[in-house]
């Protein structure tokens, strides 16, 4: 300790000196505290800055009241002073200790209080201010397209199925009729995960789950992602959604296609909306046909929606394939069906005249808010 020295030479002097050296020494410590006692517990501390002062007051007090400190040593000294000063002498360290006790006593309290006041500060809430106004999402533009179409074909009967989006060959290629060196085979054209496994390029893939699942005759719609190695443009990305239709029963024909999707368009754009079927080729089904309808913007008289044609692509559709009937274990003599494929995405962006149909997987905030 740096003032023992001092200590000891005063110690010399006599008994008396020596308490009064103590109280000095204790005095001259002490001075940095003094002000949390005059200031009560106005000071603007932290409760951090508090806690710092509250340990140092601890170590001045054992430093000067504790059993190695001035007034202990002073306390040994009582019984050497001659008889007719103890007394005196006694209660001068009694008093001496007494002082010093209250001093730290007082910065105690006034510590204590400064604290309380920290925490009624730190947990006080002002009522006055405005609260937060919650951000309510919303559905994803997709989404609502979804759920759009996913009502229409409910209350026509049809039933949602849901399904894995990494396929095997079997069910994205060999039970739809799609022959090992078709094109969509090709690595370029197709996700190949581990050997044998693919992300699925098409819906089509839940037909033959849903077959097998249910049987015959059945009816469902399966809406979902799909992936192909396109690269990103104005009008292509590898990850889109379709929603595959299938409806497999004795004496299906092509009336019940054109006449659902005549349904489902109507429904979707409002009465007045016409189809057109255009003859086209699909492994799976047969006959195949594209499927058309007029532009709800213009009626068929040519704008800018349709490119001027009056009629917007709608998707595949078609006949099922005897051979895709057979791959999911359906009797061909007794049941027919027919089945569709419709760019859910695409309608979206038809319908809210994008320009790109990246914007619809940018998330985007700014964009997305749009769709509330
Ligand atoms: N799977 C086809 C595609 O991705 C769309 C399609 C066409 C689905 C005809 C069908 C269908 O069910 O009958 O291009």
């Amino acid at each position: 300790m740096g003032s023992s020295k001092e200590e000891i030479v005063v110690a010399d002097a006599g008994p008396i000196q020596e308490v009064e050296a103590a109280r000095e020494a204790f005095e001259r410590e002490f001075g940095r505290f003094a002000h949390f006692i005059e200031q009560g517990s106005d000071a603007a501390v932290s409760l951090k800055e508090v806690a710092a002062e509250q340990r140092a007051l601890g170590e001045l007090r054992t430093k000067h009241l504790g059993k190695k400190g001035a007034i202990a040593a002073a306390k040994k000294l009582i019984g050497k002073v001659a008889p007719d000063e103890r007394a005196s002498f006694g209660q001068l360290v009694q008093q001496t200790e007494a002082r010093i006790s209250e001093s730290v006593a007082g910065v105690e309290e006034a510590l204590k209080a400064q604290i309380e006041r920290a925490r009624v500060v730190r947990e006080s809430i002002d009522v006055t201010i405005p609260g937060r106004r919650p951000r309510p999402g919303h559905l994803h533009p997709i989404t609502l397209m979804r759920q759009r179409i996913e009502d229409i074909f409910v209350s026509l009967g049809y039933a949602v199925e849901d399904d894995r989006e990494i396929e095997t060959d079997f069910y994205n290629f060999d039970a739809l009729n799609i022959p090992a060196g078709h094109p969509a085979r090709d690595p370029q054209d197709t996700f190949y995960t581990t050997e044998g496994f693919a992300l699925r390029s098409q819906t089509s893939t839940v037909q033959i789950h849903a077959m097998q699942r249910r049987g015959a005759p059945v009816r469902m719609i399966a809406p979902g992602r799909v992936f192909r190695r396109d690269t990103p443009d104005p009008t292509h990305n590898p990850m889109f959604f379709q929603v595959e239709g299938l409806c497999v029963d004795r004496g299906i024909t092509m009336a019940h296609l054109k006449g659902t999707l005549a349904e489902f368009v109507h429904r979707l754009f409002g009465p007045e909306t016409k189809t057109r079927f255009r003859p086209s080729y699909f492994p799976f089904t047969e006959p195949s046909a594209e499927v058309d309808y007029s532009c709800f913007n213009c009626g068929g008289t040519g704008c800018r929606i349709c490119k001027g044609s009056g009629w917007i692509e709608l998707g595949g559709s078609g006949m099922v394939h005897p051979n895709v009937l057979r791959a999911a274990n359906v009797d061909t003599s007794e049941f027919t069906g027919f089945a569709f494929g419709l760019g859910i995405d695409r309608t979206c962006a038809r319908i809210y005249q994008l320009d790109d149909i990246r914007l619809l997987f940018e998330n985007d905030v700014r964009f997305l808010e749009q769709f509330r």
